[in-house]
């Protein structure tokens, strides 16, 4: 099989030297591994801006919707509600998570390409005290928009709600300063802008929130805070480990700092977005977001009365080195293209040369 890169949102296109710390099969009660952990959850805590005195980290076994079910089961109580704001599928499957394990909750919807507003999230606050936690998507994968989690976490704190985060595919890409934007809990995974591989989630938690949480979990391996407990010991994990995972993000993690850490990264993406749009718009491909477009993955609507299909188009990418992602829409006919990983600007200008020949030779009359 001809190697591609991914030009997806995660797992992405990861560098040489990440793939090659999986090569050694660690032991999982050594010191060695344990003290990695531990270095993984401090840097962690550096990235969100907060330190170990209000904050910590966990991190939890499986893909990112591990991460993200395994604080919503464990720290709202069954007396308690969370207001699940959605603008796309991953806040709405949010929504699915609480149905699930019987979570109270209420829903504040916005339609997948406008942010939701911090003032009727302030409104409903209002109106229902018996909401305790706001739960939001960061930068809406479904669609590549980027939510305002400043503003919400803003008015969430000034009416004293716990906020939690889905910044699965933002955080490392574009800075949060965790505490400064009223987060509690924000959620991540390996295999996104950290550029590690797929196999664990982090949560980067509120301590005191986290530690009042105890004994609220709904399921036993996703028990946030027991996982805590027994990580924080001394960096051993509380079921097996993805040791090989372990390893390859702590290269991801030492390799961002190289790079310039977030800052640096950051740029980076956005200059690989900002091409990227660029690019399509020479060649008359739109994109379905307009205001609020995050710097990670963009949708764009196929060019007007075209003919080919989906697989035409990934397959003839795919056959010259790229692989895209396709739409995830429900009322409109899109492709996405993610720009983040071991990417850079030549990539995107590659990728751009091979689709303007593809929609060259697939004309439509
Ligand atoms: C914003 C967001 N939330 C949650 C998820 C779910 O992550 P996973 O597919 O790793 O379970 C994703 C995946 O891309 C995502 O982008």
């Amino acid at each position: 099989m001809k190697n591609y890169k991914l030009l997806t949102p995660g797992p992405l296109t990861t560098t040489e030297n990440v793939k090659k710390e999986m090569l050694f099969d660690h032991c999982t009660w050594d010191d060695d591994y344990k003290a990695i952990t531990l270095k993984i959850r401090e840097e962690l805590l550096e990235l969100g801006h907060v330190n170990n005195e209000d904050y910590t980290v966990v991190l939890m076994q499986g893909s990112g919707t591990f991460g993200v079910e395994s604080v919503l089961t464990s720290v709202i109580g069954d007396d308690e509600k969370v207001l699940i704001v959605t603008n796309g599928a991953y806040g709405e499957r949010q929504v699915d998570i609480a149905k699930h394990a019987k979570i109270p909750y209420t829903t504040y919807s916005e339609p997948y390409n406008k942010i939701p507003d911090a003032k009727k999230v302030a409104e409903i606050l209002k109106k229902d005290p018996s909401i305790t936690h706001v739960s939001m998507i960061h930068s809406e994968t479904t669609s590549g928009l980027l939510n305002d989690i400043e503003a919400v976490g803003k008015v969430v704190k000034e009416s004293g709600r716990t906020f939690i985060v889905d910044a699965m595919s933002s955080f490392g890409g574009v800075d949060i300063p965790v505490k400064e934007w009223g987060i509690d809990f924000i959620v991540s995974s390996a295999n996104k802008c950290i550029q590690g591989v797929p196999g664990f989630s982090f949560i980067i938690a509120n301590k005191a929130k986290l530690i009042a949480s105890e004994g609220k979990a709904r399921s036993l391996s996703l028990d946030l805070y027991d996982q805590w407990k027994t990580m924080d010991k001394d960096g051993k994990w509380r079921f097996t480990s993805p040791t090989h995972v372990v390893l390859a993000f702590a290269k991801a993690l030492e390799e961002m700092k190289e790079e310039g850490g977030i800052p640096a990264r950051s740029k980076r993406y956005y200059d690989n977005n900002h091409l990227l749009i660029e690019r399509m718009k020479e060649m008359g491909i739109d994109t379905y977001i307009k205001d609020h477009q995050g710097p990670i993955i963009t949708t764009f609507f196929y060019p007007e009365h075209h003919t080919f299909s989906f697989t035409d188009m990934y397959q003839y990418i795919k056959e010259r080195g790229y692989a895209i992602y396709p739409g995830k829409l429900t009322d409109a006919d899109t492709f996405r293209i993610g720009n983040i990983g071991e990417i850079y600007e030549e990539d995107i200008e590659k990728v751009c040369a091979i689709i303007k020949e593809f929609l060259e030779v697939n004309k439509s009359e």
